[in-house]
């Protein structure tokens, strides 16, 4: 059983990660470029595997950010992919040293 806390972050990162597969998938299927649309069809399915490891701690579904989905599909339409993709990605970094920081503290030897 996962601590309340930590359980919260996990799904936090769950959402992430199925938000970016749709984010991924979206993007692959508006792009005539046959190598492109390979790529991010690939990205797509890795960041669908990250969710379902997370999903192995939780036991849970979690819905995508559907907000977020049109927000990246948008500006990636409009700024390019490769700026919208840097954009999420940074999102991305932010929530992974959250979720180091939060681990880590959940992880340490309370003093007796
Ligand atoms: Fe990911």
């Amino acid at each position: 059983m996962l601590d309340e806390k930590v359980e919260k972050i996990i799904l936090n990162a769950q959402r992430n990660e199925i938000t970016e597969h749709f984010i991924y998938e979206r993007l692959a299927q508006s792009i005539k470029d046959l190598q492109n649309k390979k790529v991010l069809k690939q990205i797509s399915s890795d960041e669908l595997k990250h969710y379902n490891f997370w999903k192995e701690f939780t036991h849970k579904d979690v819905k995508p950010d559907n907000l977020n989905i049109w927000k990246y599909f948008l500006i990636s339409k409009i700024f390019g992919i490769t700026f919208g993709i840097k954009l999420m990605e940074k999102g991305e970094e932010k929530l992974k040293q959250l979720m180091k920081k939060y681990l880590s503290l959940c992880l340490t030897p309370k003093p007796l």
